[in-house]
């Protein structure tokens, strides 16, 4: 973190009081498209994060520094409600670089809000891997808008983002769900969990989260018993938001056919497994399936939350397998390579289970495995996945981090 001020003094030529703020990114262990159906998730957060280190600006101008991009570009900060943030600035761009579309999108969410703004300076940095389904968007956009509120309150002490949040007069599930507007507004209509898990993580937890009503609840990770173990199949997520909008459009579609038997179901969250099963033939076939598996996938998060409490891990491992199968067969968003990880990591001794994780279309596994698998699955994966994909996997073990906070 040192080099990120340092970094920020080199291309600013600022010695300024800098202030940092981290976002992290997640790795969700069971409840995949749950979430826009009003269900339960399971994420926790990553030890790997976006920072921003900044001094305000007495300009309505945010000029950011992305180390990752290589790239300076900045935009003019909206001037009130219903006014968009624009690129701006001496260079004038025509079309603002993709990776500035997520702070200037977050600034006119919060504009929106009535949160009051100011522009500042940054270096911006991450090493939670870009399109690999850990949520490095939602962890720029959490990153982003902490930035945007320390600039206003340079002073605020440095601690969690919920009490910066406050201090404007947010609450943290107020913050996630306005950067999840501004993501919707890049242009995918996410759901709520990256954006509230980077904002609520907890050391050493995964959060099983209501996706409805925001209520969760911290269920400690076994950290003797078993490791989080994350691989990068190496496929960039082909998230196309159009393949992640259009399965969202089909359970619209199945949650009002299905609410013609009960006229209480607002979203598939709402329909029993028993009223489904009982009226799935009168669904069209796609809809059928992606219906069945955010269904089941509800069901399963619920059982794997009392399976963890009760450190049953195999029945979690099972669960975990049972969500891949439905993600892969019923919703359609595996591959051929996340299907020959999870292959390659089920077959090793000690692996509790292992699943695809977060959208899908690419992107990284998530597999529980007892400590002394996780050498064994790491030369299981090194001997098969390269040769018979071409693609180089990258492997980590994970703990379970705290969420966004003013760092410095
Ligand atoms: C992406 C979205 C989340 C969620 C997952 C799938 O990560 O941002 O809201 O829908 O996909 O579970």
């Amino acid at each position: 973190m040192a080099d990120l001020v340092a970094r920020f003094r080199d291309v600013f030529d600022d010695s300024g009081p800098v202030r940092v703020v981290r976002a992290p990114g997640r790795v969700n262990l069971i409840g995949e498209h749950t979430d826009y159906n009003g269900g339960f998730v399971m994420p926790m957060a990553l030890d790997r994060a976006v920072r921003i280190a900044l001094v305000p600006n007495d300009e309505p101008v945010v000029a950011l520094w992305s180390v990752q991009f290589d790239e300076r570009a900045e935009f003019r900060l909206p001037s009130g409600r219903g006014t968009p943030a624009v690129p701006g600035g001496e260079a004038e761009p025509a079309d603002a670089p993709h990776w500035l579309r997520y702070p200037m999108k977050v600034a006119e969410v919060l504009a929106e809000a009535d949160v009051a703004l100011r522009g500042f300076r940054a270096v911006v940095d991450g090493d939670v891997p870009v399109g690999s389904g850990l949520s490095s968007s939602a962890a720029y956009e959490v990153a982003s808008a902490l930035a945007l509120l320390v600039a206003v309150r340079p002073a605020v002490p440095a601690g969690p983002a919920a009490a910066l949040a406050e201090a404007h007069g947010l609450s943290a599930g107020r913050l996630a769900k306005l950067c999840q507007e501004a993501e919707h507004r890049v242009g995918v209509r996410c759901g709520i969990m990256d954006q509230f898990i980077s904002l609520h993580g907890r050391a050493g937890h995964a959060l099983v989260l209501d996706c409805r009503d925001l209520s969760f609840d911290a269920v400690p990770l076994p950290a003797r018993e078993a490791k989080v173990v994350v691989i990068d199949s190496g496929v960039k997520r082909r998230l196309s938001s159009g393949a992640y909008n259009e399965r969202r459009g089909q359970c619209e579609e199945g949650a009002e056919h299905l609410r013609e038997f009960d006229p209480a179901i607002r979203e598939l969250r709402d329909v029993s497994l028993a009223l489904f099963e009982a009226h799935a033939d009168r669904l069209p076939e796609v809809v059928r399936r992606r219906c069945r598996h955010v269904i089941t996938e509800n069901a399963r998060v619920l059982e794997s939350a009392e399976a963890m409490k009760a450190g049953d891990l195999t029945r979690f491992g099972d669960l975990v397998n049972a969500s891949h199968d439905s993600l892969r067969d019923d919703y359609e968003v595996s591959g051929p390579e996340l299907d020959l990880l999870v292959e390659i990591a089920r077959g090793v001794e000690g692996v509790f289970g292992s699943r695809l994780t977060g959208a899908g279309f690419g992107g990284c596994t998530v597999t529980l495995a007892r400590p002394e698998a996780v050498e064994p699955l790491r030369a299981a994966v090194l001997a098969r996945y390269e040769k018979e994909t071409g693609l180089a996997p990258r492997i980590w073990v994970s703990e379970a981090a705290a969420g966004a906070a003013v760092e410095q």
